[in-house]
C-alpha cells in the first residue's frame, strides 16, 4: 500500500524524506516520488522502482529545501511508471499532493476539469486534487478557500499531504478513512501514513481525525474541521524506539520479530496479572468494568492473522468466560443484516488500528449500540480512538508483511481477558502461572530453529500443503497456512482435522504434504485417526508434536516437538515453528519475505 512522508522544518528536508520513504518500504509499493520546494520553484523527482534508485538520481543535486513531500505507490490507477507516480502537479507547478486511498469521483472531476482547461500528465485519480485546488485558485480564491473547495467536492477515501509554492512555511494535511500522523518535534515536524516512519525523528505523534485539514509551520500546528472551526488535538507518545524498527543482526525483519515472540508475550502480560490474588488487572478496561459484568454475547472483528488470533479467543471467551463468542472477518461483518441483543459487545482486533474493513464493521457495531472495545498494539491508531475501552499490546512496532508476534501478543490479550471476564478462579489460576512460563518455553522453540530450516530445505519444493489441527490448533493450522501462501506461494490450506474427510482427503497424495499439528491433549487420539487416514493414501506427514511423545514418529515423515503446556496455551508453541517453518521455506525459494508479492501491512482501503 503506498506511503506518505512529509517535512518542514530548519534540517535539510531531501534526507529526511528519503529516510522516511526507505522506512516505508515495507508496506509494498512500485515507484517513489518527492516534491521539494526549493527557493520559490518545485523540484519534482519520480522513479520506477525501489527508493534507492530515486535517493542515486537525487545525489548529485545540493537541494536546499526545508519544506517537501514524498510518497511510496502502489499502483491502483494508473501502471507503475514514472508519470502516474507521487506527487502530482497542478497545471502552472504551483500546487503539489500525494495521496493515499482512492478518489472514488475522479473521472467526473477529470472531465469538469478538462472542460475548464486544465492538462492531466497521469492516468491517476489523484492527480484532480491539485488541479481542483488550481481551478478555485484561477477564480481568485486564496488557497485555503481553495483547498476547502476542492475538497468539498472530492468522494472516496484520502490521506493527502499538499504544499503551495506561495506558502512556503506551510505543509498542508488532511484525511479521510486513511491515516495519517503528524511527528511533532522541535523546530520541525513532520507528516506520515504510518507512525513507523517516524521512529528515530520523533515519539511524539498527533493522529489527525476523519474531515480535518492540518496546517503545519515548522513550530506550530494549526488542526481546523471542514467548517473551518479549530479543533483541539492530542499529542501522544509512542514508545517505540529506533532499535525496535531496524533489523539488527537478523536477515529479515520477519525472522526478527518471530524471534521477539517471548519477549512480546512477557510485554503483553507484564503488570497485568496480579500474582497475590491470580486474578487480572487491565487497565483500559476499568471504565468499562461494569458494563462488562453484563455482557451476554461477544463479537470479534479482524482481518487477516488478527482473526486467527480472534478464532483461539473464541476458545477463551467460551471455555474460560462462559461468555457466548463468535468470530467474524470483519469485511464480510459490515455487509452483514445482523439483530442484535442487548448485552452484546464487540471486540475489534487489529495489529496496525488503521485497518479499514475492521474500522468500519466497528462502527457499524457502534451504530447499532454495541460496546466497542479494542485489542490494538499502535497507541493512538483509529481504531483505538473508536473503541470505548480496550487493551494495548505493547508489542513494538512490526514491520515485517507476514504477522508473526502480533499473533502472540494478541492471543496473550485474548487469554488475559477471557481470565478478567471469568468469575472462576479455579480455572483461571493454573492457566496464569502457565501463561508466566510460555515465554521461556518459546525460547526453547527458537533454539531449535535450525530443525526447521532443515525441514525447510527437505519440503520446500512441493507445490500444495494441508495444514491440520484440532480445537485450539484449528485456527493455528489456518495460520500456518496463511503463512506458508503470503511468504512462500505455495498453495496450502488449513483445516480442521475431522473436516478434512469432507474433500481435502481426495487431494492427498506422495506428492501432497499435511503439516499435522497434533500437541498431546484431549483431540490427540483423534488426530493420530486421521493422519492414519493420510498415510494409508501415502501423503508425506510433518507433525509438530509434544516433547516426549513416542507414538507420534511411527507415523509422521518428520517431528518436530514443542515444550509441553496447558492445551488451552499450546497455540503459544505450536504457531511458533510454522512461523519459522514458512520464513525459512520462502527464503530458500528466495524470496523476500519481508516484502511479499500483492501485500500490504496495512490495508487501509476497502
Ligand atoms: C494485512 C496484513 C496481515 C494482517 C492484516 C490485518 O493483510 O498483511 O499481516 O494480519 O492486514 O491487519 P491488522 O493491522 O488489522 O492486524
Amino acid at each position: 500500500m503506498c506511503g506518505i512522508i512529509g517535512y518542514i522544518g530548519e534540517e535539510n528536508a531531501l534526507p529526511i524524506l528519503i529516510s522516511g520513504l526507505k522506512a516505508l518500504e515495507y508496506r509494498g509499493y512500485d515507484s517513489a516520488g518527492v516534491a521539494l520546494l526549493v527557493g520559490d520553484k518545485f523540484e519534482v523527482r519520480k522513479k520506477v522502482g525501489k527508493v534507492e534508485i530515486l535517493e542515486e538520481s537525487l545525489k548529485d543535486n545540493n537541494l536546499d529545501s526545508h519544506i517537501g513531500i514524498g510518497h511510496t505507490r502502489w499502483a491502483t490507477h494508473g501502471s507503475p511508471t514514472e508519470l502516474n507516480a507521487h506527487p502530482h502537479g497542478d497545471c502552472s507547478g504551483r500546487v503539489f499532493a500525494v495521496h493515499n486511498g482512492i478518489i472514488e469521483n475522479y473521472k467526473e472531476l477529470k472531465s469538469y476539469l478538462e472542460d475548464r482547461g486544465h492538462i492531466f500528465r497521469s492516468q491517476t485519480d489523484t492527480e484532480v486534487v491539485p488541479h481542483l485546488i488550481e481551478n478555485f485558485l484561477n477564480s481568485g480564491k486564496d488557497f485555503d478557500t481553495s483547498l476547502f473547495d476542492a475538497l468539498k467536492m472530492i468522494r472516496g477515501a484520502y490521506a493527502l499531504a499538499i504544499i503551495d509554492s506561495k506558502n512556503p512555511e506551510t505543509l498542508y494535511a488532511t484525511k479521510l478513512s486513511s491515516p495519517l500522523v503528524i511527528g511533532v518535534g522541535v523546530e520541525e515536524n513532520f507528516l506520515a501514513s504510518d507512525p513507523s516512519a517516524l521512529i528515530g525523528k520523533t515519539k511524539n505523534v498527533v493522529y489527525l481525525g476523519d474531515g480535518e485539514i492540518a496546517k503545519i509551520n515548522h513550530n506550530n500546528i494549526n488542526i481546523i474541521n471542514f467548517e473551518k472551526q479549530e479543533t483541539p488535538f492530542e499529542i501522544v507518545s509512542l514508545e517505540w524506539d529506533l532499535e525496535q524498527a531496524q533489523k539488527g543482526d537478523f536477515s529479515h525483519f520477519m525472522l526478527k520479530e518471530i524471534f521477539e515472540g517471548p519477549e512480546v508475550v512477557r510485554s503483553a502480560f507484564r503488570g497485568r496479572i496480579k500474582p497475590k490474588e491470580n486474578a487480572v488487572k487491565l487497565g483500559g478496561l476499568e471504565i468499562v468494568s461494569d458494563k462488562l459484568k453484563d455482557i451476554k454475547r461477544l463479537i470479534v472483528l479482524a482481518c487477516g492473522t488478527s482473526y486467527y488470533a480472534g478464532l483461539v479467543g473464541e476458545y477463551y471467551f467460551e471455555e474460560i468466560s462462559k461468555i457466548p463468542t463468535e468470530v467474524h472477518f470483519a469485511s464480510e461483518f459490515r455487509y452483514r443484516e445482523e439483530t442484535f441483543n442487548e448485552g452484546t459487545a464487540v471486540i475489534a482486533i487489529s495489529q496496525s488500528g488503521e485497518t479499514a474493513d475492521t474500522l468500519a464493521a466497528m462502527k457499524k457495531a457502534k451504530e447499532h449500540g454495541l460496546m466497542a472495545l479494542g485489542i490494538v498494539n499502535t497507541v493512538g491508531s483509529t481504531i483505538a480512538r473508536e473503541t470505548e475501552a480496550g487493551v494495548y499490546n505493547h508489542a513494538g512496532p512490526e514491520i515485517g508483511v507476514a504477522s508473526t508476534k502480533a499473533f502472540l501478543s494478541q492471543l496473550t490479550i485474548l487469554l488475559l481477558m477471557a481470565i478478567y471476564l471469568s468469575k472462576d478462579k479455579y480455572t483461571t489460576e493454573p492457566l496464569l502461572k502457565e501463561l508466566e512460563k510460555i515465554p521461556n518455553k518459546i525460547e526453547e522453540i527458537l533454539y531449535q530453529s535450525s530443525q526447521l530450516e532443515e525441514l525447510a530445505e527437505k519440503y520446500k519444493d512441493y507445490e500444495n500443503f494441508l495444514f491440520l489441527g484440532r480445537r485450539y490448533n484449528y485456527p493455528v493450522a489456518l495460520e500456518g497456512a496463511l503463512k506458508l501462501k503470503e511468504i512462500s506461494y505455495i498453495h496450502a490450506e488449513g483445516y480442521g482435522a475431522r473436516e478434512m474427510k469432507h474433500g481435502p482427503i481426495a487431494m492427498i497424495n506422495p506428492d501432497f504434504p499435511s503439516m499435522a499439528i497434533v500437541p498431546q491433549n484431549s483431540v490427540s487420539e483423534k488426530m493420530f485417526s486421521n493422519l492414519e487416514e493420510i498415510k494409508a493414501r501415502k501423503g508425506p506427514i510433518l507433525a509438530i508434536a509434544t516433547e516426549g511423545d513416542k507414538k507420534i514418529s511411527s507415523l509422521a515423515d518428520d517431528v518436530f516437538y514443542v515444550p509441553k503446556t496447558m492445551e488451552a496455551l499450546e497455540p503459544f508453541l505450536t504457531v511458533v515453528p510454522l512461523q519459522l517453518f514458512s520464513y525459512y521455506i520462502g527464503t530458500k525459494r528466495g524470496f523476500d519475505v519481508d516484502k511479499p508479492r500483492n501485500l500490504a501491512k496495512s490495508v487501509t482501503v476497502e
